[in-house]
């Protein structure tokens, strides 16, 4: 019988819970494991508190499939920042009795996984999670579901004030680098122009879209914009505030944007920034389902020790692949995608 540690790192994903309940019941009920929480992801394993180690029975995980969020609570600690940290974590673990753990997290909290196993011989399987699907290793992930769906309710509920007051909205959606999320709440909201990362935004076709769309009568309109996305550097040195990188300062890209469509057109223009309500809430079914198949799946690589792999979606099969696929490179939106959504620009 194993002593099964698990722990949650990253930004928080809906789903979490679907997974930390399917590996406690299946550990214990199918192979007679014990399974204990470490609280506040690789943080737990540095500088304990005196709640880290939480015992996680059956009847303890039930019922919290429906729950957004980590009963274990996240952190961003990545213990392969500072020389020394990474012993640490391996003493703290044998102190704990914990032989075997479930790392579930994002790339930062996978690599970390990854190089416990190379460097220590760690006993690991890891489980990918991310509300903005970049991980190439797996098809997709639990979280990115949700959050489509949340932006594309905001979207949809925005487009009701947008055409009272025949005003342009622009609204701003998470994802980091990669414009998967906005991908898909543009498209499945309709939005008038949907901007992502990986395509430089064309502010004339932009200001076209929406002065055509006055001249046909509907003098109002709706943007989805990645949070990542770039203007031109011509356009920056002369207009956007910039950080130190001469980059569009994070969170400022809906109001730089905002204010250009309304400069252009002439047509009044609002910016919402959705921010972390698309982490928030209950996971959709799409997303309970695919988080406990990843939990059954780890607790089965757990049983059979298939140390250094991450369970991952391919096609319609869990698989495990090796952890190190994890942290390859970002999965971007491919161009042909985008042209989908550009279809429907107007
Ligand atoms: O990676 C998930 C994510 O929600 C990104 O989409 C976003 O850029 C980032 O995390 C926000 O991080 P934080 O919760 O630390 O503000």
């Amino acid at each position: 019988v194993k002593r099964v540690g698990m722990l949650t790192g990253g930004g928080d994903a809906p789903g979490l819970n679907g997974v930390i309940r399917a590996v406690t019941m299946k550990c214990i009920e199918d192979y007679g494991h014990e399974v204990v929480g470490l609280k506040r992801g690789w943080k737990s394993l540095l500088d304990p508190e005196q709640d880290t180690v939480m015992p996680l029975g059956v009847e303890d995980v039930r019922y919290i499939l429906q729950e957004g969020g980590t009963i274990l609570g996240s952190s961003r600690t990545n213990p392969y920042k500072k020389e020394g940290d990474p012993e640490k974590v391996v003493k703290q673990l044998e102190e704990f009795g914990v032989d075997a753990l479930v790392a579930i997290g994002g790339d930062d909290t996978l690599g970390v996984a990854k190089r416990l196993h190379d460097d220590f011989g760690t006993q690991v399987i890891g489980c990918p999670k991310t509300i903005d699907n970049d991980l190439s290793a797996t098809d997709t992930t639990f979280g990115y579901d949700t959050a489509v769906s949340i932006a594309t309710d905001a979207i949809d509920k925005l487009r009701t004030t947008a055409k009272s007051h025949e005003r342009v909205v622009v609204v701003e959606v998470m994802g980091r680098h990669a414009g998967w999320i906005t991908w898909g709440a543009g498209l499945a909201s309709a939005a008038n122009v949907t901007l992502i990362p990986e395509v430089e935004p064309d502010l004339d076709q932009i200001a076209s879209i929406f002065e055509k769309r006055a001249k046909s009568g509907e003098k109002w309109g709706l943007v989805a914009v990645s949070e990542g996305v770039t203007l031109s550097e011509e356009f920056m040195t002369q207009n956007a505030e910039t950080d130190e990188f001469g980059h569009v300062r994070l969170g400022g890209i809906a109001e730089t944007l905002a204010k250009e469509i309304e400069s252009r057109t002439g047509i009044e223009t609002r910016h919402v920034v959705l921010g972390h309500l698309q982490r928030g809430g209950t996971p959709t079914a799409y997303d309970r389902i695919l988080s406990t198949r990843y939990g059954l799946r780890a607790a089965e690589a757990v049983n059979n020790g298939e140390w250094g792999k991450m369970v991952a979606l391919r096609g319609n099969e869990i698989v495990t692949v090796d952890l190190s696929e994890a942290t390859d490179e970002t999965k971007t939106v491919p161009n042909d995608l985008y042209k989908a959504a550009e279809t429907f620009f107007g």
